[in-house]
């Protein structure tokens, strides 16, 4: 591991002066005498690429990080030759190209310094590797934070810290450990309220030091591969993910049922197990749509089998459950047992699609099931016939979603718990060893399972949870952030992970609710719980070595809390249906943290704890025992306290009750928020009315409400429906306005609108332009309303 990026081992070298330059379109080429090229490319105004090659030669330009789907295009790209330097003007930023040593910097058009080569590029020979470690250090301006990085489990902050990436099994893992089970080389930085991003997409162990060896430097650096970066500029931190979240890629919808709350252990067997916890759920009317199959529904450990002695009919019991509204999710590892007379490994042999190491034979690793071998996922062939094996699985047994571990790949009894660098790996057709394929390897295992399912589930839309993931894996799959523990810091490093998982373009997460490893007492439980259902993956998980883990597992008081919050994430589910549609068609998070909420505002800059689910509710997790409630900063605005009505003013740090069954939660004042009644599964019940809750504002504020069959591709097609709503209230007035979109009817009539915070008496009503007898909106003579569903307008008038 490289520890250091100045003082290196064989020197570093850096280019000097430029004597070519070329323009190419979009690409602009500058060569240094001593053979560096820098190949800036303009993506959009505000998204270049920055390339560096030493010894006049790119490698093969290919990335599994970059979506089909990116945006391209600028409406300015002008290249100015001056006396000292080179600039590159877009209509958003002026990239200026020093002609004495290459360095960049990089200027708003009001010539405001976004961010600055320190020593900018440089390499070092690594003699031990042969080959460069890339390198490049940028100035950190003095008030700059940083944000992002995937899964660290660090304050959310970076200022200060080093990280490093190199997808990790790390069980147990502790707060500031590094590396973890991802890596997702992208940051924010954020100085005089500009904020910027860099993707260092490079799948190589990268390091990003965030002046913590100097005070004053922020650098990026690679064991191999090229500098390779992409540059956004914001202003806003929502520009920047957006941006990022555009290059990486979006998923597709979900099925609805993957954003109900999922029960999981390992492991639950055999099938009567099973069972009795699907029952105990409908029993006790605690809403649940799917249950997880660990890796001890396998014969001895091996992919695509079954136990039979403990699952003597799969296909019936899936569909048994199914009945009853749970969907069934199994467990597929990565490594294939070496076992002469079992048809996977047959066929792998076969074919030779197993990773080899560089001197000819199979690499062989322990996991589960003993020694193993490994698909090479990143050779298209491989991950063709990896799709095909879930045939059986999906399309016969009717399994319903997947769930990829242990794919970084984890490898058991060897100290560096993963396959032996120089394994070799197609790449796509860029042959390379498992030093640069290794963070990419989980990736492409889940694109080839999402592939495969996609495929065996049509026309239903697949599920698949990866651990291990590269930018850009939230095309194919949902994570979570693996094994976690029952403890009360484990709460903080989960809520911090998410927020960060979401700024980094990858908002389909969860942690494993109440810790993996270790048992939670019932409060701790309670209060994971709480903070779960506001996270867009929602699955309690947990060794199961310790004790139960279901929601009644801590006496009646801790299952009715539960049961509560479960009731009240099925209840928002069309607002998190809602974020979700916002996150594929934006790029918008499902969670934001302060500092992406307002940035302008610097006390958000270091908060941690707070954070927005969607855009209108504001969430602060109790994360300490015997609370009677906590501190917590409510940014700026109004906002309605959830549970007491109360309206408070933001900017502060106020101190909110939250008994052991309430959780700080604010509404933001003109929010409309969707709800459907509580179902114990997505689907059991037809949806009679839509209920939204309206929270007076004096003012406007806007609201999104997404809805579409919940399952399968019509919404392709134009098959859903997009109501925006416009809220507009004054002192003794409110209208909200309505505009739909697309062709999708949904099942209910009418909307039932529920009043928070009205300052007025209702009076008189006008629907569509036209007074209406109140007994018409079914007006129940205080704050609500029902309305049918298609209105342009309603217009309230108070007393
Ligand atoms: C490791 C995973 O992180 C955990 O969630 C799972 O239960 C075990 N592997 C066993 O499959």
């Amino acid at each position: 591991m490289i520890t250091n990026t100045e003082l290196s081992k064989y020197g570093n070298q850096y280019p000097n002066q430029i004597i070519e330059f070329k323009q190419d379109n979009d690409k602009i080429y500058f060569t240094t005498q001593n053979g560096v090229i820098l190949q800036i490319t303009v993506l959009r105004d505000s998204a270049i690429r920055f390339r560096y090659a030493t010894e006049h030669a790119f490698e093969p330009d290919f990335s599994y990080a970059i979506s089909e789907d990116v945006n391209t295009g600028y409406n300015e790209l002008e290249v100015l030759d001056e006396k000292s330097k080179y600039v590159v003007q877009t209509s958003k930023v002026r990239v200026h190209i020093s002609k004495v040593n290459l360095k960049t910097y990089i200027t708003t058009l009001e010539d405001m310094v976004i961010i600055e080569d320190e020593s900018g590029f440089h390499w070092e020979e690594n003699f031990d590797y042969g080959g460069n470690i890339v390198k490049m250090s940028k100035v950190t301006q003095s008030g700059e934070s940083y944000y992002g990085m995937g899964d660290k489990s660090s304050h959310s902050n970076l200022k200060g810290k080093r990280v490093n990436n190199w997808a990790t099994d790390s069980y147990a893992y502790g707060k500031d450990q590094e590396p973890l089970y991802k890596s997702i080389p992208f940051y924010i930085g954020l100085q005089n309220d500009m904020a910027y991003g860099i993707f260092f997409d490079n799948s190589f162990s990268t390091y990003f030091d965030f002046a913590h060896e100097k005070r004053n430097v922020t650098s990026f650096w690679a064991d191999g591969g090229e500098m390779n970066y992409y540059f956004f500029y914001g202003p806003k931190i929502s520009q920047v993910v957006e941006a990022y979240t555009n290059l990486t890629g979006v998923p597709e919808l979900p099925p609805l049922w993957a954003l109900g709350f999922h029960q999981s252990k390992w492991s639950y067997y055999p099938e009567k197990k099973v069972k009795k916890i699907a029952n105990t759920f409908r029993e006790l009317k605690i809403p649940c749509d799917a249950i997880y199959l660990d890796i001890d529904y396998m014969e001895g450990f091996r992919c695509f089998t079954w136990n039979n002695r403990r699952f003597p009919d799969p296909k019936k019991m899936i569909d048994e459950l199914y009945e009853d509204g749970f969907k069934t999710v199994t467990m597929i590892d990565p490594g294939i047992k070496i076992d002469r007379d079992y048809w996977v490994y047959q066929e792998a042999m076969e074919k030779g699609y197993f990773c080899r190491r560089a001197d000819g034979p199979h690499f062989k690793g322990k996991v589960w099931p003993g020694e193993c071998k490994f698909p090479d996922f990143t050779n298209p062939e491989v991950r063709e016939w990896w799709g095909g094996l879930y045939k059986e699985m999906i399309a016969e047994m009717g399994v319903h979603g997947v769930w990829n571990d242990m794919n970084e790949p984890a490898i058991m009894e060897v100290p560096t718990k993963t396959a032996n660098l120089d394994v070799r790996h197609d790449y796509d057709g860029n042959p390379c060893s498992h030093r640069k394929a290794h963070n990419i390897y989980g990736m492409q295992m889940v694109r080839a399972t999402y592939d495969g399912i996609k495929k065996f589930s049509f026309p239903k839309r697949p599920f698949v949870l990866t651990r291990a993931a590269y930018s850009g894996t939230q095309r194919y799959a949902s994570t979570w952030t693996g094994d976690n523990v029952a403890t009360w810091e484990h709460l903080w490093i989960a809520n911090v992970q998410m927020q960060r998982m979401c700024m980094s373009g990858y908002s389909f997460v969860g942690s494993d609710i109440g810790g993996f490893a270790e048992q939670p007492n019932g409060e701790l439980f309670a209060r994971w719980i709480q903070l779960g259902i506001f996270h867009p993956f929602c699955r309690v998980h947990s060794s199961g070595d310790h004790g139960d883990q279901e929601p009644w597992s801590f006496g009646d008081e801790v299952t009715n809390i539960v049961r509560k919050y479960i009731e009240l994430r099925y209840q928002l589910l069309p607002y998190l249906y809602t974020m979700f549609y916002r996150y594929v068609k934006d790029g918008l998070p499902m969670l934001q943290s302060l500092v992406y909420y307002d940035q302008e505002d610097s006390q958000t800059h270091f908060r941690t704890d707070e954070f927005l689910f969607g855009e209108q509710i504001l969430v602060c997790p109790v994360q300490e025992p015997n609370a009677k409630g906590r501190r917590m900063y409510i940014p700026r605005g109004k906002w309605y306290n959830y549970w007491t009505e109360e309206v408070v003013d933001g900017g502060i740090e106020k101190w909110v009750s939250a008994d052991i069954d309430k959780i700080p939660l604010f509404v933001k004042e003109g929010a409309m928020i969707p709800k459907y009644p509580v179902q114990q599964y997505v689907g059991e019940k037809k949806i009679e009315e839509l209920k939204i809750d309206v929270y007076f504002k004096e003012g406007v504020e806007t609201s999104v409400v997404y809805e579409d069959q919940q399952e399968g591709y019509d919404y392709k097609k134009g098959r859903f429906s997009l109501r925006r709503f416009r809220l507009r209230g004054k002192d003794t007035e409110l209208i909200m306005q309505q505009f739909k979109d697309g062709s999708y009817t949904t099942p209910y009539e009418n909307i039932k609108m529920q009043f928070h915070g009205l300052p007025f008496k209702i009076n008189k009503i006008e629907f569509n332009n036209e007074f209406v007898d109140l007994d018409h909106v079914q007006f129940d003579g205080k704050n609500s309303i029902t309305v049918s569903k298609d209105f342009t307008e309603i217009h309230i008038f108070g007393e």
